[in-house]
Parts: structure tokens; sequence; C-alpha cells
């Protein structure tokens, strides 16, 4: 399908998710011809460009962080649909200017009236960009007008359901395109697939057969040049409400009557109002916080998260989190959840691994002393791929066993990249398919879940209370415990 003729308004286009992201893989799309050729983007900033200069900037941008500009003609076609309206996100006056300026345009490239806006900017103008839009009349056709926001979708559960309120004064459910870009990713829609196409794995899939699931997003990289955004979000804010809670919900929920977005949507929703933490009570046997000291990265030293510029003297925002939680239905009471994600861990991996519970019996032996449970791990990247972890019998006259896996990788089944995650949330959005983007309510349950946790964690913390690992180690060892309590254990991925 190709999206209707219409104009793509971006906030922030000064900014590098325009260059690295929007605008290349809009050029990708118009090679795949996948776009109308009326298509036609504005950005809008505070700078004061010309067209041109927009034009030579995304240029630039193309040939740096994708395959480049191999065809002049197509890249003439294009930049001529590139526009550039320079205003401020809360002056009434710029909105009623680039109104103006979208009307012209319709007349020129046939758009028809239709909108996408996309605010690619800091999450405090949300709520004015937002009220200024719907003031100005830009969103008041549900089917013409939509908008894009994208996460930080407020810092706790009140200010989410604030921010939602604004959007719906202004909006309806159905013009609100919320990103979460792990949700673009080829390898998190084939959870879907893998579990809703093939019929050998549902019937293990719940408690009879699983003891814990474990979720690991884990980064290599440190706070880099985000300080001013990191600093007052942190590991639980940045990538557990939102990353890990959507490869919870997708592993964990029913399956949806239909491919389409309020079936999925609805049994997301529902999965989240039945998970709680595993003790509200004893929060430290819920959640665990870490904050990365100075250490060593391929070789290489590496400073700790109070030394990066930008950080706050005393900063006791966590760099890792790693949090128990429990789902209180029929599938899944009793089997604990346990998530993690960490910045300057030794590894980048993000991977879902459903552990099976052990033979009743043991009658081998086994190589390593112990039973081995069955292990599916999907890999969500990089390796993209699943396996399957089962014993085998060790060649020889004895009768021993070893974990041995069945592996089924992306790259040589299909043999093609994945596209980039925001190519196909930005084409679906164009195409008015909400299913990858997350709903209000969705939102506010996945919140509700972890705000117990950022409220402990909010009060003032002495110096390096916070829990700290070295650059370049896994968890910290209160992480470990939260396992080993339990008596499991984290992969070691
Ligand atoms: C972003 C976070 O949402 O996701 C970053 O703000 C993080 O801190 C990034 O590095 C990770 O995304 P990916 O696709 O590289 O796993």
């Amino acid at each position: 399908r190709t999206p209707e003729p219409l104009i793509l308004v971006i906030f922030g286009a000064s900014g590098d998710l325009t260059q690295r992201k929007l605008v290349p893989a809009l050029y990708k799309m118009k090679q795949e011809r996948r776009l109308p050729p009326e298509l036609t983007v504005v950005g809008v900033a505070r700078r004061d460009w010309s067209h041109d200069y927009f034009r030579e900037k995304m240029r630039e941008g193309i040939e740096e962080f994708s395959d480049g500009i191999k065809n002049e003609e197509l890249w003439n076609d294009f930049a001529e649909g590139l526009y550039y309206c320079s205003g401020n996100m809360d002056d009434t006056e710029s909105y009623q200017k680039l109104k103006a300026f979208l009307e012209e345009l319709d007349g020129k490239r046939g758009t028809r009236g239709n909108r996408v806006f996309y605010l690619s900017v800091s999450p405090q103008f949300f709520p004015p960009g937002i009220k200024q839009l719907g003031a100005a009349g830009m969103l008041s056709d549900p089917l013409k007008h939509r908008i894009v926001i994208e996460k930080p979708f407020g810092k706790d559960l009140s200010s989410a359901q604030v921010l939602n309120r604004v959007v719906q004064n202004v909006c309806k459910e159905e013009q609100v395109y919320r990103i979460d870009h792990y949700l673009g990713k080829e390898t998190v829609q084939n959870l879907l697939v893998f579990r809703f196409a093939n019929a050998i794995f549902e019937p293990l899939w719940n408690r009879q057969f699983v003891d814990h699931v474990q979720i690991t997003v884990a980064e290599t990289v440190g706070v880099e040049d985000r300080a001013g955004y990191y600093d007052t979000s942190g590991a639980l804010r940045d990538m557990l409400q939102n990353h890990l809670m959507q490869l919870f919900c997708l592993t964990a929920m029913e399956p949806p009557n239909a491919l389409n977005a309020d079936s999925i949507r609805n049994e997301k929703v529902k999965v989240l109002q039945a998970t709680h933490l595993f003790d509200v009570h004893n929060l430290e046997k819920s959640a665990i916080r870490g904050q990365y000291k100075a250490g060593w990265m391929k070789g290489k030293p590496v400073p700790g998260y109070l030394e990066e510029p930008g950080v706050g003297e005393n900063s006791s925002t966590p760099t890792y989190v790693a949090m128990k939680l429990m789902v209180d239905n029929w599938r899944w009471k009793g089997v604990p959840f346990y998530l993690r994600t960490g910045k300057r861990l030794p590894k980048k991996v993000t991977e879902i691994s459903i552990q099976f519970k052990d033979v009743p019996l043991l009658i081998f032996q086994s190589a390593a002393h112990q039973t081995n449970p069955n292990v599916l791990s999907m890999r969500i990247q990089p390796n993209e791929g699943i396996a399957l972890k089962f014993e085998a019998k060790m060649p020889g006259s004895e009768l021993r066993t070893r974990s041995v896996e069945m592996d089924f990788s992306y790259g040589s089944s299909f043999g093609m990249a994945s596209a980039d995650a925001y190519h196909r949330l930005l084409l679906d959005a164009m195409l008015g398919d909400q299913t990858l983007f997350t709903r209000a309510d969705e939102v506010e349950e996945a919140w509700r879940v972890v705000t117990p946790v950022l409220s402990a964690w909010n009060g003032p913390a002495e110096p390096y209370s916070v829990p700290q690992y070295e650059a370049g180690t896994w968890e910290p060892t209160e992480a470990e415990f939260l396992m080993n309590r339990d008596g499991r254990r984290w992969r070691r991925l």
C-alpha cells in the first residue's frame, strides 16, 4: 500500500533524528516507490533556514546515515517536496504562519489537506505544541490529521495521565501515534508470528511448563552526550517502562482475535492490568538499581557515570535496573518475569528467554552434573534469531547428556538486513495503521506498574549509595541476589 498524498510536518527538523533517521527513511521509501508523488515534507524549527538549506542538510543526512544518493533525478524529485518553515513551538503566530503555508502547499502539491505532525522535540514542548495545533484547527479532522509523538510519555503515572488528557482534549485516540521504536523492529514483530503462527509452542507457553522468563536489554554505550536528558530520566524511565515492557507484553499477552491495532492493544492492556511488582512492600525484592563506575570497555578505560560530562554531582540516576514482575492471571500465576537493562554492560544484546521447568526425574548423568532445563531464547538483536536449548546424548559408550542448540538465524534464512525501525513506523503512521503504536491506556498501565519503584528511588541518595557496577561488567551484586534468592541465575549472554 502507498499512503495518501499528505504533508508530513516535522517539528524539531533541525535536530538529529530528522537528519539521521526520518528523512533517510523517507528517501528509502521513495527509492522503493512506496511514497505517493505528492508527498511533501515541511521541516519546522526555530532556526532561520531557507528551503534550499534544509534540502542540503537533508541530503547530507542521507549521504552520511544511509545508503547515499545514487540517482540524482530521484533526489531532485524528492528534494522538490522538501520545505522549511521557521517557527517557535510556543508562539501562536508561528502556527498561523505554518497553517497558511500548508494550505498554500496543498494547492501546489495536491496534498488535499492531509497532515501528519511529527513532534521530534523535547517532551516539555508536547503539551504546548499539541494545544497550539488544536487551537489553530490543525487537528480538527480525525480522518485527515494525525500526530506522532515519541517517548517519554510523561515521567510517572500522574504526568503521563496529564499528557494523555492534553492530547485527548485536542484530538481522538485514532489520530495519535505514540512511537516505541522497539515495536518497529522485525524481530519484535516476529514475536507475534512465532507465538501465533505456530501451533507447537503455545500449549507450553504457561505456568504449567514455564519456570520463569528473562528479558534483557544490555547496551555497551554509556550516557554519551545525552546527560541533559538522561540524568533526569535513568534506565527505568528511558528503557524499562517502554521498550522492555513492550517485549514483556508481547511475550505474556493472550492471543489477539485478529491482527488489528485494537485487538492487539487490548491484549497488551489486559496483561499489564494483571501485572504487578513481586512485592510492593519489599521493594528490594522487586527492583534493583545500579550505576556504572569507571571500568574498561574493549580494552580502553572509560569514565564512571558520575564523571560523565553534564551528569549532576552525586547524581543517583540509575544506569541499570532489574525488576521482578508477576502476572496474576490463569496463564502466568506464580511465574516470575525478570527484566533487566543497563548501559556500559559487556555486550550489546537484547534477548527474551523462556526457561522451562526441569524434567521430573533425571535418569541420565549430565556432563554439567545438574539438570539443564530447556531454554527458548529469542534474540531481538544483534544476531537476530531464535534458539532452543535441549539435552542430547554425548557420543560414547556411556549415556551422558549435554546441552545443545537448535538455532534459527534471520541472516541465514532470509539473507537480508532488516529495515530500520523508523522506516516501518513512519510508513505505518502515514498509512494510518496504529498496530505498532502504543495506546494511551497502555502507557498508563505500564507507568502504574513501575511508579512505586520510581517513588521509592526518588528521595535524596547519599553519594555512591546506589549500587555500583564496573563499566564493562554485568549487573551489580544486588541484582544477582534478586535472582539467586529464588534459586535462579541471570543468563550470561
Ligand atoms: C532509546 C533510549 O529509546 O533506545 C536510549 O533512549 C537507548 O538510551 C536506545 O540507547 C536503544 O535502542 P536500540 O534500538 O539501540 O536498542
